[in-house]
């Protein structure tokens, strides 16, 4: 894709769709019931949802580098010119944030693992979708477990802050920007943007 593309490619709306909806899954698990890792002291990790949240975490891991690939070599389409710079900014910090979690939630989540699991049994048994053993990072103690949550609350926070930021721009700006990453919309749709667009802008 060059700047002057209306929208994401599709392979980038595809990729932000379903890494989305997976972290949503595991930043707010504890609506589908309990909380997926955490289970008591002495007790078994060797149960299927530590398992689950383990290996939904490293696929957002490969995910997130595919995007992160993906990314450089597309760069997305231009901003609306009429875009106040500050919320360029933000647009941008936000989503390279975004990036940077997607590869620190589940690296820390691995470095944690050991740790957490000392004081409970079978972390041999927790597993990437049943194929490879997860606990094999170094132990550097439990102040990773402590940086994984400390993620989980800033990635939330920004989920919050992102989703309110999609809401503006359909519902008050009304500039078209979630069309751009609408995976319903033609690859080839002018409609999807807003006039407001200047077709050789090389803000992204
Ligand atoms: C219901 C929830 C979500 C909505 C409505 C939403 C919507 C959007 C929209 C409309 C854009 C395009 C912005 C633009 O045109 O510049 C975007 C970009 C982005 N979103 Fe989301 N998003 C959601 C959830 C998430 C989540 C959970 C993540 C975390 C992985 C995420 C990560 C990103 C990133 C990294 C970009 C920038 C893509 C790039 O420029 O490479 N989004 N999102
Ligand atoms: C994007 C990926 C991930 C997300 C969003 C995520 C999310 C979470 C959440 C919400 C918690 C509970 C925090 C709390 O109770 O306040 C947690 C705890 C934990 N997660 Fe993850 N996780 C991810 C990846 C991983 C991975 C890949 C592993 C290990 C292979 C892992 C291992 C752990 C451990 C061991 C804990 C308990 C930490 C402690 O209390 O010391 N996580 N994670």
């Amino acid at each position: 894709m060059n700047v002057h593309a209306k929208r994401y490619t599709r392979t980038a709306i595809w990729l932000h769709w379903i890494t989305a909806i997976l972290m949503l899954v595991m930043l707010f698990q504890q609506m589908f019931g309990d909380n997926w890792m955490r289970v008591p002291i002495g007790a078994s990790l060797a149960g299927w949802k530590p398992s689950a949240h383990a290996s939904i975490g490293i696929l957002i891991l490969l995910l997130g580098l595919a995007r992160l690939f993906w990314r450089v070599a597309n760069p997305p389409p231009a901003l609306p010119v009429a875009m106040p710079s500050w919320q360029v900014w933000a647009s941008h910090v936000t989503h390279w944030m975004f990036y940077a979690l997607m590869l620190g939630l589940p690296v820390t989540g691995m470095l944690a693992l050991v740790p957490y699991g000392a004081d409970r049994l079978d972390v041999d048994q927790v597993s990437f979708f049943g194929l490879i053993p997860t606990g094999f990072m170094p132990d550097l103690g439990t102040w990773t477990g402590a940086a994984h949550e400390l993620l989980t609350n800033i990635a939330k926070l920004l989920v919050i802050v992102h989703v309110l930021a999609a809401l503006k721009h359909q519902f008050w700006d009304r500039d078209g920007l979630m069309g751009r990453m609408s995976p319903m919309r033609k690859a080839s749709s002018k409609a999807a943007y807003s006039e407001q667009t200047a077709p050789n802008s090389s803000r992204q």
